[in-house]
């Protein structure tokens, strides 16, 4: 299985600063971008620490893993940032229309939103993860004295997927593979039976 040392975190809201939290926590280096440039991630990747550095958004692609924390309408400005062939993206979003109170689903037609993701980066392995837990639990020590919190992940690459399960168990997740993109990506997206949906793994010791 393909280990990945640094990885790029593109978004630096909610969503970008946990995921970029447990990648230092568990030994990573991480790259962070957002839309507005590395000057305003001084004081995250401060309070990171020695293994979170800003980038660009270009520089937040480079790496061969990136999660992609920014708002699913915002997806196809990254079409052009980088080669995005072979890369394996791990596609946190939720495919609301627009930012603010009522945001209304965005239409991408017979698509899961992760197959309209793929199509927006050419040739990029796109997994789906963790878009459906709120970010403080993506934050939070997923290990618990009932069970390990479940992470479902859902993708059309077996390398992408394997690698991005052994991230989330690094995390301390129990990682559930929900099958391809098309069909697991509908279960763990807005409005989907998984979506919101908390569930402990019992570790059987
Ligand atoms: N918040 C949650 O609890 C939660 C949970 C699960 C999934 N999600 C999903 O995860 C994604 C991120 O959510 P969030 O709450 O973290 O959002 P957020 O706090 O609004 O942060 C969005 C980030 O994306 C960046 N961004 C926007 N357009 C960009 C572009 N063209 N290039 C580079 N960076 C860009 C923004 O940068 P600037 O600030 O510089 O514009 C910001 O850092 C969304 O799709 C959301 O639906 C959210």
């Amino acid at each position: 299985m393909v280990t990945y040392s640094t990885i790029g975190v593109l978004g630096a809201g909610e969503v970008g600063r946990a995921v970029a939290g447990q990648a230092v926590r568990h030994g990573h280096e991480v790259v962070l971008g957002n839309s507005r440039g590395p000057q305003t991630l001084k004081a995250l990747v401060a309070e990171l620490g020695p293994a979170a550095r800003a980038g660009t958004a270009a520089e937040a692609a480079e790496p061969e893993v990136v999660f992609l924390a920014v708002p699913f309408f915002a997806v196809p400005e990254l079409a052009d940032l980088t080669d995005w062939s072979g890369k394996t993206v791990v596609d946190t979003t939720n495919q609301f229309a627009a930012a603010g109170p009522w945001r209304g689903r965005y239409d991408v037609g017979d698509l899961t939103g992760s197959e309209w993701v793929a199509r927006h980066l050419a040739g990029a392995r796109v997994v789906k993860a963790l878009n459906t837990m709120f970010a403080s639990f993506i934050t939070a020590d997923p290990r618990h004295a009932e069970g390990r919190q479940v992470a479902f992940y859902a993708g059309d690459d077996a390398d992408a997927k394997a690698a991005v399960a052994g991230l989330l168990s690094e995390f301390g997740f129990a990682a559930l593979d929900l099958g391809g993109l098309r069909a697991g990506g509908r279960l763990m997206q807005l409005d989907g039976p998984l979506n919101a949906k908390h569930l402990l793994l019992q570790d059987v010791g």
